[in-house]
């Protein structure tokens, strides 16, 4: 959908975004935003959604399913931070990964994403390691949190 479309892009060109996810930081045209939807949503190892509050709001994603595990990754706009939405995201984000035979939620976060750290710590995830400077973006080296949470 064109909204959907829309409101990806403006994330995949947020500054502050492309550092919270660890992506580079440019501009990405039109073209580079449609071939990252059409990687993730033909990635055969993984999910992708589109959050709908009210019209499109985020993405949520799977990747690397395998072996009874995946790699999560979220991203809300702005204003609808703060409000729940991410909370549910997650809770069926989790009901789609159990479905696809997931037993183990991974992910990897910035230490200096607190507001994302807490997010996860709220849902029960926890730090299984930290890796000191591992992501450069573009300013600064960047410890970096792995977490992960068993799908009951
Ligand atoms: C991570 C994200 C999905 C969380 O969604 P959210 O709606 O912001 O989550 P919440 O409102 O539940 O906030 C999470 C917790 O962070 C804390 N928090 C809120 N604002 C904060 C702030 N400015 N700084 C630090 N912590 C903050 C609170 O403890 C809150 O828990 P509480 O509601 O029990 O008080 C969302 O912020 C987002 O999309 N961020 C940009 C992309 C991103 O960083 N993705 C994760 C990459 S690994």
């Amino acid at each position: 959908m064109k909204s959907d479309f829309s409101l990806l892009a403006a994330l995949r060109n947020d500054e502050s975004i492309q550092r919270q996810l660890m992506i580079e930081a440019c501009v990405y045209l039109d073209a580079e935003v449609q071939a990252w939807i059409r990687r993730r949503t033909h990635d055969p190892q993984g999910a992708f959604w589109v959050v709908d509050a009210d019209g499109p709001r985020g993405f949520v994603q799977l990747t690397q399913i395998q072996s009874g595990s995946a790699d999560l990754g979220i991203c809300l706009a702005a204003n609808v931070r703060g409000k729940g939405v991410a909370t549910e995201a997650m809770r069926l984000l989790a009901t789609e990964a159990r479905q696809r035979g997931c037993r183990k939620l991974t992910l990897r976060v910035l230490r200096v994403n607190h507001r994302a750290i807490a997010f996860y710590r709220k849902l029960k995830f926890s730090t299984v390691d930290l890796k000191r400077r591992l992501h450069f973006d573009g300013r600064h080296w960047r410890d970096v949190l792995f977490m992960e949470k068993r799908l009951r």
